[in-house]
């Protein structure tokens, strides 16, 4: 048995790391079209952040995990093929702006069908539409191949900083494939790779369109919930309460539970907003017009909520930030990852710097060429300026404005920030990780997400 995996990204880096790991007798070959991604694969320094990621690439890369831009040699060589390239939403034509482009896994699929040799398992790890494996499978068939390629669903539920954790313990594994023997054979074969170290009753399967659906589903409802208590958070502003308080008091109710509660900035990444454009775009296409506003609703709520931490910024900052120096702490969608897709600051930034602000962005792990590429600037532009030392970006700002929760964020010495910013000193808290009435106590004027009430007004 021999696996091969096209796409060397956040989640085909990972996951076949954990695999290579996990099932010592199996050899896996990563391939990208990307020399350099596969470059950084092969270097001490990986292309994605991800806490636990590098021992376990360490103890993996050279034994049984390879990674490589042989990308015909690796389907040549492998029984089983993921394919886990990047699905981004369409730009242009029909269904811009909500479909997923699937070019590039076409593209795998018609490269699959060109060079293969024998019979294939393809495994869809991208997130894709419902039915794009049909697609795949007329791909495969138009090739006239006298080779056997199943398609199956496999679809990634891992986050990004937790991807370890989740790919060591995950909630469960799911597999869909097609309702035949064929198909019950190369789900048993993928089954029989998890099974090395998930639990069986874990590994659910299902027909291929349900796992599809599964996966898009599973996002939706999480964002969802960030969406809901979002919405809540506006109304706490507007009243006496407190949008953490009421998270832990909902949250106790075992049927709502405490996960997912987190009122923020608004949720970023590379999936709930991808996922969901692309489950309205379904409900459209398939004559469901009240689903589709409904689930479209979530992204409206969350363009709502970037929106209005900015505006409580400039209104804060007596209407105008033209020419102030504002610090953002913080530039990737989330904790313990390198990636900004997208992230709240990107907007969050966008939307200062056309308020005529200057910012000046610090983030641990997120590299100065992807903030200037995410702002559409570069390091010419005076209005941005990205540090190495959180301190000097704070210094002599009118402002901090936190958009990532970074643990290290909560130990600075807020004391010698205050001191060396101008006064009235403000920070706005979009992650809510700051003790807001200590800040308060050594002079700032402190606000979060959210905190209505004593405790949280400025
Ligand atoms: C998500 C899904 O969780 C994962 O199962 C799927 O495979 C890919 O999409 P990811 O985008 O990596 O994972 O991170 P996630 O932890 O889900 O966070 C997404 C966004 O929501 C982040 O911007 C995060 O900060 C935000 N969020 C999350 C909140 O604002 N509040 C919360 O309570 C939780
Ligand atoms: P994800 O978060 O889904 O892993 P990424 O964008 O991080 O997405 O990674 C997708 C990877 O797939 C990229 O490194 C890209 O170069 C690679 N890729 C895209 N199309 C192909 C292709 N036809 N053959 C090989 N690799 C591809």
């Amino acid at each position: 048995m021999k696996i091969c995996c096209i796409g060397a990204g956040y989640v085909g880096g990972p996951t076949m790391a954990m695999i290579a790991k996990k099932c010592p007798e199996i050899p896996v070959t990563v391939v990208d079209i990307n020399q350099a991604r596969i470059d950084a694969w092969n270097s001490d320094t990986l292309p994605v952040y991800e806490p636990g990621l590098d021992e376990v690439v360490k103890e993996a890369r050279g034994r049984n995990l390879f990674f490589t831009t042989e990308v015909d040699k690796g389907i040549q060589e492998a029984d089983i093929i993921f394919v886990s390239v990047n699905t981004p939403t369409k730009t242009y034509g029909t269904g811009a702006g909500k479909a997923a482009d699937l070019k590039f896994v076409e593209l795998c699929a018609r490269r699959i069908a060109e060079v293969a040799n024998g019979d294939k398992i393809i495994v869809e790890k991208s997130t894709l539409p419902v039915r794009t494996a049909e697609s795949i499978r007329r791909i495969l068939a138009g090739s006239g191949k006298p080779y056997n390629f199943q398609v199956i669903s496999n679809p990634e539920f891992l986050a990004e900083g937790t991807a370890m954790e989740d790919l060591t313990e995950p909630d469960r594994v799911l597999i869909g494939g097609e309702e035949s023997e064929a198909g019950d054979k190369a789900v048993a074969a993928l089954v029989d790779v998890y099974a090395h170290w998930v639990p069986r009753e874990r590994i659910l399967t299902t027909n291929v369109w349900s796992s599809e659906l599964s996966k898009l589903t599973a996002n939706a409802f999480l964002a969802q919930r960030v969406s809901s208590i979002n919405a809540i958070s506006a109304l706490c502003e507007a009243t006496e309460a407190n949008v953490s308080e009421v998270a832990r008091a909902i949250g106790t109710d075992s049927r709502i539970g405490p996960k997912f509660l987190k009122s923020s900035v608004g949720f970023g990444g590379s999936c709930f907003q991808k996922d969901i454009l692309n489950l309205v775009y379904l409900c459209e296409h398939f004559g469901l017009p009240e689903v589709a506003a409904y689930w479209e609703q979530v992204i409206a709520m969350n363009d709502y909520q970037k929106r209005r931490f900015v505006d409580r910024i400039v209104k804060t900052l007596f209407n105008t930030v033209s020419g102030k120096k504002i610090a953002i702490l913080g530039f990737a969608f989330k904790k313990d990852t390198n990636d900004t897709r997208e992230s709240p600051a990107i907007y969050v930034c966008r939307d200062l710097l056309e308020e005529q602000a200057n910012v000046a962005v610090y983030d641990p792990k997120v590299t100065p060429e992807t903030i200037y590429r995410d702002l559409q600037t570069d390091a010419s532009d005076e209005r941005v300026s990205i540090m190495t030392d959180p301190y000097e970006a704070m210094k002599d700002a009118h402002a901090v404005v936190i958009l990532t929760e970074w643990d290290a964020f909560k130990d600075y010495d807020w004391q010698k920030v205050y001191d060396n910013m101008l006064k009235p000193a403000f920070v706005f808290d979009g992650r809510n990780i700051l003790d807001l009435n200590k800040l308060r106590e050594i002079g700032f004027e402190a606000t979060g997400i959210g905190q209505g009430g004593k405790r949280g007004t400025m």
